[in-house]
């Protein structure tokens, strides 16, 4: 680990990190891309738009069940611990993740930007009403029991907006960070894809961490080819 890149971190008042599901493989979720992706298995467009859930809502949901029931009992790993404990030490912090399986607030992480939204909460699509459901359906596609309207994930879909909040906050703390990190994402889904260039051209430091290289490798200031829970602890600390 070289010093010098530990010290831009150390000593930036304001740290923006974007994660993607790289940081979770090690806790045992799937990731998307890579040869055990979920998108080699499935068609991402038959799975994760608007148009497959109106096509196939029964489907849709079982999809999502299922991945609920992988992430329910994958717990953080010391990559999302790292990214915990490096918050409470900066005054100026966001953690912007792609992730929607929660791992980042379970690990104690609270300034964080969930901008893909998140698996445990539920949107009715006839009255609007949001809440968070850990259990399983016992019914698929679930229904809303104020409305009878289809419940769908609230997780963004090939397609969507962004939610306004998350990416708003998201898009504020590239225009001020010091340094930018980079950690497990294939940066090939827009608009996340394009956060490290903001980032860069007003003049932060990027740094990555990913075992492979990615289409934000050559802009960044340093790379880490490794795993995020081994390198985020040692850069971090
Ligand atoms: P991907 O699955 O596209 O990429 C995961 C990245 O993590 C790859 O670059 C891997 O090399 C890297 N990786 C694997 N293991 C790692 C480890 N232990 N430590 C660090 N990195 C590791 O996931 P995302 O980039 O997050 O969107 O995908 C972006 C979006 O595409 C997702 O949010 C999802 C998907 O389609 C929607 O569903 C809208």
């Amino acid at each position: 680990m070289k010093d010098t890149v530990r010290g831009w971190v150390r000593d930036c008042r304001s740290l923006c990190v974007l994660s993607g599901a790289g940081v979770s493989a090690e806790s045992g979720v799937p990731t998307f891309r890579g040869p055990q992706g979920l998108w080699k298995q499935q068609d991402p467009m038959s799975l994760a738009t608007p148009a497959a859930f109106e096509a196939d809502p029964r489907e849709v949901g079982d999809w999502y069940q299922w991945r609920r029931q992988r992430i329910r009992d994958c717990a953080p790993n010391p990559g999302h611990a790292a990214l915990a404990a490096v918050e409470a030490a900066k005054p100026d912090f966001l953690l912007v993740t792609q992730n929607v399986d929660g791992l980042h607030r379970v690990a104690g992480s609270r300034r964080v930007a969930e901008i893909h939204g998140n698996i445990w909460v539920v949107r009715c699509t006839g009255c609007g009403a949001e809440r968070v459901e850990r259990d399983d359906f016992a019914k698929l596609p679930p229904r809303c029991a104020a409305c009878g309207g289809l419940l769908r994930p609230g997780v963004v879909w090939f397609g969507e907006e962004l939610p306004p909040g998350p990416s708003g906050a998201a898009m504020e703390m590239l225009s001020r960070c010091e340094v930018l990190i980079v950690a497990g994402t294939s940066a090939v889904v827009t608009p996340a894809s394009g956060y490290a260039a903001v980032a860069k051209r007003r003049g932060a430091r990027v740094i990555e961490v990913n075992p492979d290289e990615t289409p934000v490798s050559a802009i960044c200031d340093a790379t880490f080819r490794g795993k995020s829970g081994e390198v985020l602890p040692a850069l971090l600390k």
